[in-house]
Formats: C-alpha cells, sequence, structure tokens
C-alpha cells in the first residue's frame, strides 16, 4: 500500500490525507492550472474579459501536444496556443467518438478529421496529412460552435463502422484579436465495428492518479499488447482513475491529460466510474471532462462479437454516510441501472451477442463477503446493493464474466450454481508486480471463444507476466429465451 495516497481512507469531501498528498504534489502537477487559476482571478478582480493577453504569459503544459509535423502547420511565432496537454478520445461508437479537450483560455475549438490512407499510417508530411483532413466537425448540437475557457467536448459522427480516420484539433483564441488557429498533431482513432468477426480489447483499474502505472499502462497498451498489427478497439479505464476530486485544477490532468500519457494515441476510451471518481466536491464536473454514451454513466456497446454492459457502482458506502456531506445519490442511480438493465438485455445486438461482458469498478462478487462495519472506516468490498438490483437481469442476459477492480488485488471468482458469472478483478495501482500490483486485462473474442488475461505490470517489467487467463465459449443465439 502506498503510503503518499491511502486506498479507502475515511470517504471525505476533504480527505485529509488525500489533501495532503494534493498539497504536495499540485504545485508540481499542475504548473499551468495553478497559473490559470491565477488568470481567472485576476481577470475577476479586473472585471474585463481579454483572456488572451493574459493567457500568452502562461507557459506551457507539460506533455503538451507536438505542434509540427503530421500535418500541423507550424504558430504564429511567439503565440500561445489555448490547448492544454493531450486531449483523449471517449465514447467510441459503430458511426463516431468524442473528442475531449481541455483549454487554457477562451477559445472556439473544431476537429478537421478524415478517413485514414489505406495503410492506416500518418502521412509524414503535413501537406499530404491535411489533404485527409477534409471533413470537419464544428457544432455542439445546440447551434454553436463548441468553445470554452476550460474543456470542449466534440463528437464526431457520421462515420463508418469500422474506419480509421485521421483527426486534429483547431482551436481559434475568442475574444482577441488574435485569430490565428492552433493546431493539435494529428491523431488516429477507428470506429467499433459491431459486425466484426472479432474484437481486441485493453482494461486497465485503479490507477488513482499515479502517474508511472498510468505511463506504464500507456507504453505497454501502445507498444505491444497485441501483436502488431492488431491494434485493440477500445480501451476500458474500469474506475478510481483518481483519489477524489477536492478541486476543479484537479480535472483535466486526472481525467484527461495525464502526466507523460497521451490518451488520445491509445485505442478510444470507454470510463466506468470507481468510487474514489464520485469523491469530493467537484467529481460531479466529471462528465465534463469524461464523455460518456448516451449521456449516462452506464451504458452498452457492441464490438463485434462481444456485447459489453457497463454499470455504475457508485460509492462504497451507503449514500446517508456522514463522510459524503450529504452529496451522494447513487441509490438511486443503482435503481435507475436496474429499470435500464430489463430493457437493454432485450435488445437483439445484445441479447443474442455471442459474448456478455459486464464492466463496473467495484465487484458483485468476492472473495470473503463480509458486512462492512460503515461506521468504523468500513466500506463495500464488493457491491451488495447492485448485485441485489442487477442480477436477476444479468442472469437473464446470460452474463458470462464481470470484471471489476476496487480490491487492489487481482482475483479470479468462477461462476457456480449461485452466481453464474465469473468474476475477475484487476490488481491496485503500485507498480508491485504481485497481485496487488497493477495489471493489465487484455481480452480477444471471436465468433467461437472469449479470452481475458491478466498480466503483472511490474515496475521496469514487460507486462507481459500473466496472473491468470480466462476462456469462455460463445453463447448460443436466443439462450436468453432458455432461462
Ligand atoms: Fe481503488
Ligand atoms: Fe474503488
Amino acid at each position: 500500500m502506498d503510503a503518499s495516497f491511502p486506498r479507502h481512507t475515511p470517504a471525505g469531501l476533504h480527505n485529509e490525507d488525500g489533501d495532503t498528498w494534493l498539497a504536495r504534489n499540485h504545485q508540481k502537477r499542475f504548473p499551468r492550472l495553478v497559473n490559470r487559476r491565477n488568470f481567472l482571478a485576476t481577470t475577476a478582480t479586473l472585471g474585463v474579459l481579454t483572456p488572451l493577453g493574459s493567457a500568452q504569459s502562461l507557459g506551457a503544459a507539460p506533455g503538451a501536444p507536438a505542434r509540427q509535423g503530421g500535418g500541423a502547420p507550424k504558430a504564429p511565432a511567439g503565440s500561445q496556443s489555448p490547448l492544454a496537454g493531450t486531449p483523449a478520445v471517449f465514447a467510441p461508437a459503430a458511426d463516431g467518438f468524442t473528442v475531449v479537450t481541455t483549454l487554457d483560455a477562451p477559445a472556439l475549438v473544431r476537429v478537421q478529421y478524415g478517413e485514414a490512407p489505406a495503410d492506416g499510417q500518418i502521412p509524414p508530411e503535413a501537406d499530404d496529412c491535411a489533404k485527409l483532413l477534409n471533413q470537419t466537425a464544428a457544432s455542439d448540437g445546440y447551434g454553436f460552435v463548441p468553445h470554452d475557457d476550460r474543456v470542449v467536448q466534440i463528437r464526431v459522427h457520421g462515420l463508418r463502422a469500422g474506419t480509421r480516420h485521421l483527426w486534429r484539433l483547431v482551436a481559434t483564441p475568442l475574444g482577441s484579436a488574435d485569430k490565428a488557429p492552433r493546431y493539435s498533431k494529428v491523431y488516429s482513432t477507428r470506429t467499433l465495428d459491431p459486425a466484426a468477426a472479432s474484437t481486441r480489447f485493453l482494461v486497465w483499474n485503479d490507477t488513482h492518479d499515479r502517474a508511472p502505472t498510468i505511463c506504464g499502462l500507456h507504453n505497454r497498451s501502445r507498444l505491444s499488447a497485441f501483436a502488431p498489427g492488431e491494434t485493440p478497439d477500445f480501451l476500458l479505464w474500469n474506475g478510481d482513475l483518481c483519489n477524489n476530486v477536492n478541486h476543479r485544477a484537479q480535472l483535466p490532468h486526472l481525467f484527461v491529460s495525464p502526466k507523460d500519457a497521451d490518451l488520445a494515441g491509445l485505442p478510444p476510451v470507454f470510463v466506468a466510474r470507481g468510487n474514489h471518481d464520485v469523491r469530493g466536491i467537484w467529481s460531479n464536473k466529471v462528465p465534463d471532462y469524461v464523455a460518456f454514451p448516451g449521456n449516462r454513466p452506464y451504458y452498452a456497446f457492441r464490438s463485434g462479437p462481444v456485447a459489453a454492459i457497463v454499470l455504475d457502482t457508485g460509492e462504497d458506502k451507503p449514500d446517508n454516510h456522514p463522510s459524503f456531506g450529504g452529496v451522494a445519490a447513487f441509490e438511486p442511480l443503482i435503481r435507475e441501472q436496474a429499470a435500464w438493465l430489463d430493457e437493454v438485455v432485450l435488445r437483439p445486438e445484445f441479447r443474442d451477442a455471442p459474448h456478455r461482458v459486464v464492466f463496473c469498478h467495484i465487484p458483485l462478487r468476492w472473495l470473503k463477503e463480509r458486512k462492512p462495519d460503515y461506521s468504523r472506516h468500513g466500506y463495500d468490498d464488493f457491491s451488495r446493493r447492485g448485485r441485489e438490483a442487477w442480477a436477476g437481469a444479468l442472469r437473464r442476459w446470460g452474463a458470462q464474466v464481470v470484471i471489476s477492480g476496487h480490491m487492489h488485488h487481482a482475483a479470479k471468482i468462477p461462476a457456480n450454481n449461485e452466481w453464474p458469472f465469473e468474476q475477475i478483478v484487476g490488481g491496485g495501482p503500485a507498480l508491485t508486480g504481485n497481485p496487488k500490483g497493477a495489471t493489465l486485462l487484455r481480452g480477444y473474442a471471436d465468433a467461437r471463444c472469449l479470452r481475458l488475461e491478466i498480466a503483472a505490470l511490474a515496475e521496469g517489467g514487460t507486462g507481459d507476466n500473466p496472473l491468470f487467463h480466462s476462456e469462455f465459449a460463445a453463447r448460443a443465439w436466443g439462450s436468453f429465451f432458455a432461462l
């Protein structure tokens, strides 16, 4: 267990240990964000909105996207881009994906995109690349070009399933005479393909804002998580991305631009919230930074032969626990998901899928199912509330496996007569290499078999040290009706 931030400390809006950790790391980790807060305070004091002049004094963020090569024109000399850090791609679907970028100053933001060349590579020459970026996503659905001074989400839609697209961000400063566009580097993202014969995916969990772990998972996920040419279709980040959100300035770094990790360079990301992601006074702003399909933190999607249902287990204590200060309302959300589950498992694309996988941060089963004493710092090892609400629908659906995190201990609990779905749990945030350390789960499925492999990501290790694996034969079509 890492002394720098405790795992299941008492869940407070003002987690003392977390704040201590933050105080030590805040200025170091968010120099640009701290500057931005000063900038906002300054403009508020002055009562004027002339942000670019102020923003020009801000320093460049660590890990900011390169602005040369790959089709990115050079910005005017001496200018400062309002784009902060690196972007992220969330909520992939068969027809599109959502790009999120954080900002240091007010700006209009568009996405220029186009189909990738046949080899899927980003042309090295800027002119060749720019010719491919022949379409623009520049509408937020309410009639506005996306703009803000903190964060924007831009949905790229109308794409064909399973197609790879190149894209870049174009940011134009707002409230300034300087209208010169600033560009991100060019990225490459593929839409999901529900009809594909096979699919591959990755799962991270419980990274807890641990930079070396996120960097290690990032590098493993980019370089050789699968054989060359077998790019994963999606990455599912299975909760506890952070420790809490006690300060708004944490949000960009926690959810879009982690230190030394360029999320947009990875497969598109689905997020399942963990209990620490819903902890802290500003955790209600996470949806501004993470795009969820359908505007709820629970959702379902299909990738090749795999149907996935992502559930939100909320906090690990009852809503009325005094540490939540009255802001927790996850019990209604669990009931809402139960009603939704009853309906979603009947949709043909999920009902008839060869493989049926559930992702949720807090497991629905655990090795020793104790009853926590919430008055003495107890917390849920597994979500009894979620299981009681959802197990009926999951049984009827024929869920094969529930993939979770939360316990910081990799484990596999086989299906049995009482619970006819396997429970897999990933490891914790540390790079220890044992079952308590960080893990990378790799999934592969074709029409016959779903294979899951959990590997330890030890410090300096390869991430190719399997802890265990599981295989599942495909469910027969219509098995729902046999139950
Ligand atoms: Fe955790
Ligand atoms: Fe957790």
